[in-house]
Parts: structure tokens; sequence; C-alpha cells
């Protein structure tokens, strides 16, 4: 008897379903997924032999999920509202024990957090701009940042509330900047030092144990292990750095940053460099930054982290956040570039990205879908056909 096939539902928020309100800003709910990555979310989640079911993220996900009973849920939603609103969905499957993908409640809220996240990082002295969070405007600045600054929202992703202007020059520049993001976004703004040069971003796979730690891999001995391996509870694997292309841009369209038009506007006409080029040592110590802001934010799975490397200080790296729900829109997200750069396929990141979740939730995997041998079907001589005597 052939074995049942799992359900695994698709929870996910659509840009187009977004509930818009007057006077939001034009950006507002860019970070949400099209109907063109749900599509191929679905039939790469069919081809690892699960049944799928969509479903929108929502209140009235929870009597949607009592009668489905899913067996595990693939998580992407990243909400509409409230400060930690990317926690929502998981805290609900928790509360009703389905296990799912991508990181829980604590670490989605505080990767949304940016002011939050850089704390814990500095608490574990890894290096990230130096930075203060401003709630309204006039808050005196601390003298310790020197201009060239950035601002942006203290909690958005895909580049909203970034553009040229984010970059401040004087006292002025930046107090009308912080005015613009806190009133647009209602929320506060994240005041950065600029860090000028290469953006890298660096995705990682795994949910490896103690002796993966990122606390172990300063001893120079080799870490990170194939995609296959990290599914299957080996140590972490990184996929190829990629860097964003600045130089392919139009310099009216950005100064060097990766802003909202770049992400959103011009995604079609993107300009990336998979693998970027690095040296073995500065690229091993991103992978180890990149591990240790996964382990000590409590990612699990599978995240992105995104780098600066200041080209006035001999390319020191400088992690500027981590995002626990990157995009899987195949051929164009950085994660999806970066793991077709080493030959992994989507639907295979995904069948990876559904097994790590489930070996971490003690979810027996299934065993691989055998091809089957084409039946032999047995040949049905025609009648002989009778010859009149
Ligand atoms: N301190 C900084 N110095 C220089 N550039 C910065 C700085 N902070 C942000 N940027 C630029 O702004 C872009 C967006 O910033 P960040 O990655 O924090 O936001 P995001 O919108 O959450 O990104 P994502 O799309 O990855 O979710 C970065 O990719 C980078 O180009
Ligand atoms: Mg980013």
């Amino acid at each position: 008897m052939a074995a049942r096939k799992l359900t695994v539902v698709l929870l996910a928020n659509l840009k187009k379903n977004a509930p818009h309100l007057p006077g939001e800003p034009l950006d507002a709910h860019d970070d949400l997924d099209s109907d063109k990555t749900l599509e191929a979310l679905r039939v790469s989640i069919e081809a690892a032999g699960y049944r799928v079911v969509i479903m929108e993220g929502g209140v009235d996900i929870v009597p949607q999920l009592r009668r489905l009973k899913p067996d595990l849920a693939f998580n992407i939603c990243e909400m509409h509202w409230g400060d930690s609103r990317e926690a929502h969905v998981p805290a609900i499957l928790e509360m009703l024990r389905i296990p799912y993908t991508f990181s829980k409640p604590l670490a989605l809220a505080l990767a949304q957090d940016k002011p939050m996240t850089k704390r814990v990082l500095a608490f574990h002295g890894l290096p990230t701009p130096e930075f203060q969070e401003f709630a309204r405007a006039d808050e005196p600045l601390d003298p310790k940042l020197k201009f060239p600054l950035f601002v942006k929202p203290a909690r958005e992703g895909t580049g909203m509330g970034v553009d040229g202007k984010s970059i401040v020059h004087s006292e002025a520049e930046l107090r009308e900047r912080v005015a613009w993001v806190i009133a647009a976004y209602r929320e506060p703004a994240l005041v950065e030092r600029y860090i000028e040069g290469r953006e890298i971003t660096i995705g990682i796979a795994g949910n490896p144990g103690v002796e993966h730690s990122w606390r172990t891999m300063t001893d120079g001995r080799a870490y990170g292990g194939t995609f296959e391996e990290a599914v299957r509870g080996g140590p972490f694997h990184f996929f190829p750095p990629l860097e964003v292309d600045f130089a392919k841009y139009r310099p009216e369209d950005t100064p060097g940053i990766y802003s909202n038009l770049l992400k959103v506007a011009l995604a079609d006409d993107f300009h990336v460099i998979c693998p970027a080029p690095l040296e073995p040592k500065p690229l091993r110590e991103l992978q180890r930054l990149t591990a240790a802001t996964f382990q000590v934010t409590g990612s699990v799975d599978v995240a992105r982290v995104d780098f600066r490397l200041d080209q006035h200080d001999h390319d020191k790296p400088y992690i500027l956040e981590i995002n626990p729900l990157p995009g899987l829109s195949p051929h164009f997200s950085d994660l999806c570039i970066a793991s077709e750069a080493e030959g992994i396929e989507h639907a295979q990141l995904i069948k990876g990205i559904l097994e790590l979740a489930m070996r971490r939730q003690g979810v027996p995997v299934p065993a691989p879908v055998k091809e089957r041998a084409p039946r032999r079907v047995p040949q049905v001589l025609p009648e002989p056909v009778l010859q009149p005597a």
C-alpha cells in the first residue's frame, strides 16, 4: 500500500491582498509575496512528494488549520501590522502544535527589530555599525556618531524607506530624514554609521548541535558542509556569497546602496555577482559571522545575513541584519540565486528546508519517492483471424 502523502500548508501573505491605509508610504508591504513566488513554492513542495494546501496568513487561519490538520506548515508569512508581525503566524502554529519551517516567534520578532538585533550582536562582540535609535527627531545625537550617517526605518525590509536620501551628511539632513521615517512608517528610525564599500549577503542552512557552534569556528578547523549534509544534521551549509554589482546600475538609480528602487521597481533587471570574488580568509570570516548571527539571534533552518565591507578600513565586515524569512522566488531572490549558483535548484532547496524543519521538530521525514519502473503491460495478442476455409 502506498504511504499516505503528508499535507504541507503553505502559509503566506500576498502583496496584492495587503490592506492599505490612507497616507501610508508608497513602498508599504513591498516585503510581501507574489502569486508567482507562491506558485513556484507549491510546485517545489509537490515535487518533494507532499500534498500542498495554500492559506493566506491572518486571523482566519485558526479554524481553517483545525479543520485541515496539516502535518507541517511551510511558513513565509510577514503579516501586516505590529512590531512583531512576522512572529504572529508561528505563535499560532505553536498554539495549535503544528510543526513549521523557519525561525520561531522570538527570533522573528528580534530580527524584525533591527536596533534590538544590533544590541544582541554588540553584546556578543560581533561587528555591526555603531548606531542610535531615534523615537523622536529632536533627540540629542550621540557625539560618537560621525557623518555621513545612514537613516532607515527600524523594522522594515525589502529596502522600504531606503533611497539616496538615507545617506545624511549634516545634522539638518539627519533631523529631516529621521522625522520623515518616524512619520511615514510610524516607528523609530535607526541611525547608523554609513559603511561605504562592497555589499555581500550570505545564506546559511542547518541546525547543527553545539559541536558546530560559531564559537568553535575560530580554531582553524574546516567548517561548512554541503547542503545535503546540513539537511541531514551535519555542520552548517553556507551558500555562495552574493555581491550586489552596483557598478552595473545607473548612478542616478543608486549611490551604491541596495534601495527599495533596486529591490522592487528594478527587480527584473538586477545585477549581482555570485559567487562574489573573495579570498578564502575573508570569506571564512564572513561565514563565521553569518553562523554567529544565526545562532545568537536563535534562528533555525535557513536565513540570510547582509554585510557591508568598509572600504576605508581594509574591507572590514559589518553585519547589517539577518533575514530569517529570506525571499524564495526562483531566479530572483538572493538566496535562490546563490543556491542556483552552486547547482541547487529551487525544488531541492525547498525540499531541504522542509526536511530541516521536520528533523528539528521530530517529524519523521518520508522516504524518498522511488521512481517506479514502468509497469510491464501484458501483451494482448490479437485474436487470430480465422480464415474462412
Ligand atoms: N549602515 C549602512 N551603511 C551603508 N549602507 C547601508 C547601511 N544600512 C543599510 N544600508 C543599505 O541599505 C540597504 C537596506 O538595508 P537593510 O539590509 O538593513 O534593510 P532591509 O530593507 O531590511 O533589507 P532586506 O531587503 O534584506 O530585508 C542595504 O542593503 C544597504 O545597501
Ligand atoms: Mg537587507
